[in-house]
C-alpha cells in the first residue's frame, strides 16, 4: 500500500498522521518505508528522534526531492510493504509526483473555511493523476478538530465537499489532543505513550484502519 498524506495548507497534521501511521505499521510487524518529501524534513527529525530514543521497531525513513519521485517510490514498493508518504506543505513537484503513484491519498485539513478553500486544486490534482493512475481514491481527513463533542464540525465540512467530486470524507476525525505534540517531540504514536490518551489512541486506531484496510 502506498498512502500519501498531502495537501497545500501548512500545519494541517499531514506530518503528524504520517508518522503515527508509520510507527503503528512498523508495531503491527509490517517492512514500512516513510518517506518525507518536505524540505522542512519534519518527519526525517521524528525518526532520528525515535532512534535517539530507541524506541523499537524503527522506522525507515528517507527523503525524497524533485521529479524523479514517481520512479523511486515505484522501485521502494518493491522492497518495501508499505509506503507512507509525507508530502509536504505546498503544492510541489513532489506532491503531484507522489499522487500519481499513491494508492491512497489523504488529505488533512482543520474544519475551516480557510482550509476548505485550498481543497479546489487538490481535487484537480487527484483528478488529473487518475489520468495515469485509475485506481486512486483520495479522502479529507478532519485533523485538529475541536476536541468539544458539542462541536458539529464534521457534518459542515460534509456540507462543504460536494464541490470535490474527487474527494471524500474519511469516517475517522483526529482531534487537537495534547497527546499527539507530546509522542510528535519523542519520536512516538500517541499509541506508544506512557500514560496513554486513549482518545487520542482510539482515534489514531481508527484512521490506521481505514487506511489500511478494505475501502
Ligand atoms: N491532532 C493534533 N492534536 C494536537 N496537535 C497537533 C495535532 N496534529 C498536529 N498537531 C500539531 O500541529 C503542528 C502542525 O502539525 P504537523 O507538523 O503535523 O502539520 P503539517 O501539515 O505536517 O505541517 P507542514 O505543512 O508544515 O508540513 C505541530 O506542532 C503538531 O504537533
Ligand atoms: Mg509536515
Amino acid at each position: 500500500m502506498i498512502a500519501l498524506f498531502g495537501g497545500e495548507k501548512g500545519g494541517t497534521g499531514k506530518t503528524t498522521l504520517a508518522t503515527n501511521l508509520a510507527a503503528m505499521r512498523a508495531k503491527a510487524g509490517r517492512d514500512v518505508l516513510l518517506i518525507d518529501t518536505d524540505p522542512q524534513g519534519s518527519a526525517s527529525y521524528w525518526t532520528q528522534c525515535r532512534d535517539e530514543e530507541k524506541i523499537e521497531p524503527r522506522v525507515a525513513c528517507v527523503q525524497k526531492f524533485g521529479k524523479g519521485l514517481q520512479a523511486e517510490v515505484r522501485d521502494l514498493a518493491n522492497r518495501y510493504q508499505d509506503i507512507i508518504i509525507d508530502a509536504g506543505g505546498r503544492e510541489s513537484t513532489e506532491l503531484r509526483a507522489g499522487i500519481v503513484v499513491a494508492d491512497r491519498v489523504f488529505v488533512p485539513i482543520q474544519p475551516s473555511q480557510f482550509d476548505v478553500w485550498t481543497l479546489g486544486r487538490m481535487d484537480d490534482m487527484v483528478k488529473t493523476a487518475q489520468g495515469f493512475n485509475p485506481n486512486i481514491n483520495a479522502w479529507v481527513v478532519l485533523s485538529r478538530s475541536s476536541p468539544n463533542p458539542a462541536v458539529t464540525e464534521t457534518a459542515e465540512v460534509q456540507g462543504m465537499l460536494v464541490d470535490f467530486p474527487n474527494l471524500k470524507l474519511a469516517r475517522s476525525t483526529v482531534r487537537d489532543r495534547i497527546a499527539f505534540r507530546k509522542a510528535a517531540r519523542s519520536g512516538r504514536s500517541v499509541a506508544e505513550l506512557d500514560p496513554q490518551d486513549p482518545k487520542a489512541s482510539d482515534e489514531i486506531r481508527s484512521l490506521y484502519e481505514e487506511v489500511f484496510g478494505d475501502k
